[in-house]
């Protein structure tokens, strides 16, 4: 580890104190920090078809997406294949441990190179003519060469889309001609993940899970409002509703207030156990939560990847429960599936559902708002920018993300 790395672990850490320390505090008084007003958005935006598009074209295609776990691709020649919003992606451990990301379509006639959704490979063949492609994307043999003619293998890879790795996870653009580097996207989010130290973590599980709108499921990761009435029967009966919000740019941490922080207080500030320091939500924007328990089973933690589907009133969950360390015994091990089996019918049955009807009801109330309360923050800050990233032109993305970092602070 580097010296500039180490002062980034060291500052990220301290950040994590600070805001375990602004928890503390307003647990200490009792009061809650409020944003300004109460902000009230059309409805529409939840279903209008054109408004869709244009967040497909502007936020799914040209944002940096997490769209893999360093663990799912450990070894040279690990790949995942994925369709991310109609566009086919493969990723790729090349030789040298990068990760690298490209287009799923073969330089002949475009059919989809790879079909199998993991796996791991030496070289990737095309099943329409057999062209060859090596872990670096590049075009390696064309079929019956002598016979097609001569054509300049060096032109013909397969289209690269820019990907980073950073804390244990996979960012790839759809846009390959982005002028958005991954590192001006996370304004510096990307050291606080590093925290959980997820690269040498352990995929246990991982599940689709079919849902509404990509908002109303987004809207719903930085909620904790809802938390004590939608969820009373399953985990959230003694839940606070009220949230703390930090952000990094577009990208927020959701905190309960917790009272159990304030016992860290018997041991030195360097001592205190980071994953205490990590709980609730941390939203990527804009498709990923994680969150984090520490059950029966061993400490885990859930990242939810939401994919927008065919339509606006339409999404795709994949709910992947990342773990520490693999449950070394039947009983944690069940333990384990029982958390992760509670997740995914707290998500679907409650959650998505619940999200699916109001989707349908807004529907009938033409020219009504949606209203996000002075206690909600974290949703107004997701939809003001959104706004504006709406507005933003490619060529001013770079301005727009350097404003935010500058901006931030609360
Ligand atoms: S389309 Fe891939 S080899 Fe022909
Ligand atoms: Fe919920």
């Amino acid at each position: 580890m580097g010296t500039s790395t180490s002062t980034t672990a060291t500052t990220a850490r301290a950040r994590l104190i600070e805001m375990a320390r602004h928890n503390m505090a307003v647990v200490e008084s009792g009061t809650l920090e409020q944003v300004p007003e109460v902000m009230r958005l059309p409805a529409e935006r939840y279903y209008d078809e054109d408004r869709w598009r244009r967040e497909m074209d502007r936020i799914f295609r040209r944002m940096p997406l997490m769209l893999a776990m360093s663990c799912e691709l450990r070894t040279p020649g690990d790949f995942k294949t994925l369709d991310v919003c109609g566009v086919p992606v493969l990723i790729v451990r090349t030789d040298s441990g990068d990760v690298r990301a490209f287009i799923n379509s073969c330089s002949h006639r475009g059919a989809v190179v790879v079909t199998e959704s993991a796996g791991n490979r030496k070289r990737f063949t095309c099943p329409y003519h057999a062209w060859t492609y090596d872990r670096d994307g590049s075009l390696v043999s064309v079929y019956a060469e002598d016979d097609f003619g001569g054509i300049d293998k060096t032109c013909h890879g397969l289209t690269a889309l820019p990907t980073g790795e950073r804390a244990g996870m996979i960012w790839v653009t759809l846009d390959p001609d982005s002028p958005l580097s991954i590192d001006a996207f996370l304004c510096g989010y990307d050291h606080l993940l590093a925290q959980f130290g997820f690269e040498s973590w352990e995929l246990y599980d991982q599940r689709t899970v079919i849902g509404p709108n990509w908002k109303i499921a987004y809207d719903g990761y930085m909620d904790l409002y809802h938390l004590p009435i939608l969820h009373r029967n399953t985990f959230g009966s003694n839940m606070p509703n009220q949230a703390l919000y930090y952000a990094w740019g577009p990208h927020q941490r959701v905190s309960s207030p917790d009272p159990g922080l304030s016992r860290l207080d018997a041991i030195p500030e360097d001592e205190w156990p980071v994953e205490r320091l990590l709980g609730s939500v941390w939203t990527i924007f804009p498709h990923v939560s994680i969150a984090s328990f520490d059950g029966g089973g061993g400490r885990g933690v859930m990242i939810s990847q939401l994919f927008p589907g065919e339509s606006p009133l339409e999404s795709r969950t994949v709910q992947n429960y990342l773990m520490a360390e693999l449950p070394p015994t039947e009983e944690m091990r069940k333990a384990a599936d029982d958390q992760f089996r509670l997740l995914k019918y707290v998500v679907e049955e409650e959650d998505y559902a619940t999200g699916l009807a109001q989707q349908r009801a807004l529907r009938h109330r033409p020219g009504a708002n949606v209203l996000f309360g002075r206690n909600e923050g974290g949703g107004q800050h997701f939809h003001r920018f959104l706004d504006r990233l709406l507005d933003t032109d490619d060529s001013d993305l770079p301005a727009l993300f350097r404003s935010m970092t500058t901006e931030q602070g609360r």
